[in-house]
């Protein structure tokens, strides 16, 4: 798909999506989930769209969009691996594992690997604190996961097609 040929799918797309939502009381927030279950990510070129479509300013559009770091503005890897980063987990060991994630990956949270196959995430609390450190992918949680299990997990990943969002 060419530039130019995505760049009009997102606007029709946001379009839709700003019809959707425009009538409710801070439809920002809506709109920007929903685009992002879309297609994945907020698209800058979005931003003016949904400007208008609000009577926002551009502005105004992005400080929300950078606000919350659970907007991503690039198109996420094909897997995204989320490491629990709340108390529990915590207290069992996830900042190691955070951090031979960050070094095993070469990558910081919010980031995506370099050949576009994995972004690391941040999350607080999957209900798992029994079986810390948790690990989601996809659907899936991962309990006890040390760097050895991560490691484990990263190379099923890439024997896998199925796409995990
Ligand atoms: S604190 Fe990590 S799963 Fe609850």
């Amino acid at each position: 798909m060419s530039e130019a040929s995505s760049q009009a799918d997102h606007a029709d797309l946001v379009s839709d999506i700003i019809a959707a939502h425009q009538d409710q009381p801070g439809a920002l927030l809506p709109i920007l989930h929903a685009l992002q279950d879309a297609i994945g990510y907020v698209p800058g070129d979005t931003l003016p769209i949904i400007a208008s479509g609000l009577n926002l300013s551009r502005a105004e559009v992005h400080g929300v969009v950078t606000f919350y770091h659970y907007f991503r503005s690039s198109p996420p890897g094909r897997h995204t691996i989320q490491i629990c980063r709340a108390e529990a987990c915590q207290a069992m060991g996830s900042r190691a594992l955070e951090e031979h994630a960050r070094r095993s990956l070469n990558v910081d949270f919010h980031q995506t690997t370099g050949d576009g196959e994995i972004t690391l995430l941040p999350v607080y609390c999957l209900g798992n604190c029994a079986c810390s450190p948790s690990v989601r992918v996809a659907d899936r949680v991962f309990s006890h996961v040390d760097a050895e299990r991560f490691d484990e997990i990263v190379k099923q990943l890439g024997n896998t097609a199925v796409e995990v969002k």
